[in-house]
């Protein structure tokens, strides 16, 4: 039943969320971003990992501020900031409380993160035995519902280097989900998803089955590596 209501709510999201950008749109949106998009990687200095960067008793909104005006005095207009499913699983409200301390205090400095969802590589301090698993469409889905109409983020990276180390049959199936779900929240920032294998540089790249879909998921295309 709770499964059935679910579906339901979803389904309904679904007919009023939004479609993916066309490429007018995606020009539009980076045209838009005044003067340039530059920025690095970030995560407090003091955090081991992401789950202490945003855990309650360990977030320092004090050292963000610190290290925020430094990006800003560097002229940095974005910072692309891992988000943390265990943070996020423990305390949902307080989590997004975090987030939107972070966004304020980085709009100070005009500095618009781009959050990054789920990464399969770094399961923060790991123990024996079953590794803690995200849920994908419910962190996400709610985050980005939560902010879908803050002009204060950049966008939405939906999942770090998703084909690293999971079933990629099961992969196929669920990314294009886990991007449906969030785009049905209706969001006015970009959805993207990075290529990072062989990019920089890449002449004549064949791209993966996944990687196309990664493509034909995203609002805006991204890469790293
Ligand atoms: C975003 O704005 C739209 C249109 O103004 C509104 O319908 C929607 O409820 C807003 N969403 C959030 C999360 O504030
Ligand atoms: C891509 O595939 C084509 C056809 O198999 C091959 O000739 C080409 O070398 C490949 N390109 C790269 C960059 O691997
Ligand atoms: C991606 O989109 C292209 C063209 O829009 C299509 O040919 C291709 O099959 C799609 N690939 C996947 C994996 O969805």
């Amino acid at each position: 039943m709770h499964k059935f209501v679910l579906l339901l709510l979803l389904f309904l999201h679904e007919i009023y969320g939004r479609t993916q950008w066309t490429t007018d749109q995606a020009f539009a949106w980076f045209n838009a971003q005044k003067p340039y998009i530059m920025g690095t990687e970030y995560m407090t200095s003091s955090a081991v990992n992401s789950l202490e960067m945003w855990q309650a008793a360990t977030f320092d909104p004090v050292l963000i501020d610190k290290e925020m005006a430094v990006g800003g005095q560097l002229g940095m207009t974005t910072m692309r900031i891992f988000l943390e499913d265990l943070a996020y699983s423990q305390d949902p409200a307080g989590f997004k409380n975090r987030m939107s301390t972070l966004l304020g205090i980085a709009s100070k400095y005009g500095i618009k993160p781009l959050f990054v969802f789920f990464t399969n590589g770094a399961i923060p301090n790991p123990a024996n035995g079953i590794q803690p698993k995200p849920i994908p469409g419910v962190e996400s889905s709610d985050v980005v519902g939560t902010f879908a109409n803050d002009s204060r983020v950049l966008g939405w990276d939906m999942w770090n280097e998703p084909d690293d180390g999971i079933n990629l049959n099961d992969l196929m199936l669920l990314f294009p989900m886990v991007c449906d779900w969030a785009r049905s929240m209706n969001p006015i920032q970009p959805l993207t998803s990075g290529l990072y294998r062989d990019v920089i540089g890449a002449q004549n790249k064949n791209y993966t089955a996944f990687e196309l879909l990664q493509l034909n998921n995203s609002d805006v295309i991204s890469f790293h590596e």
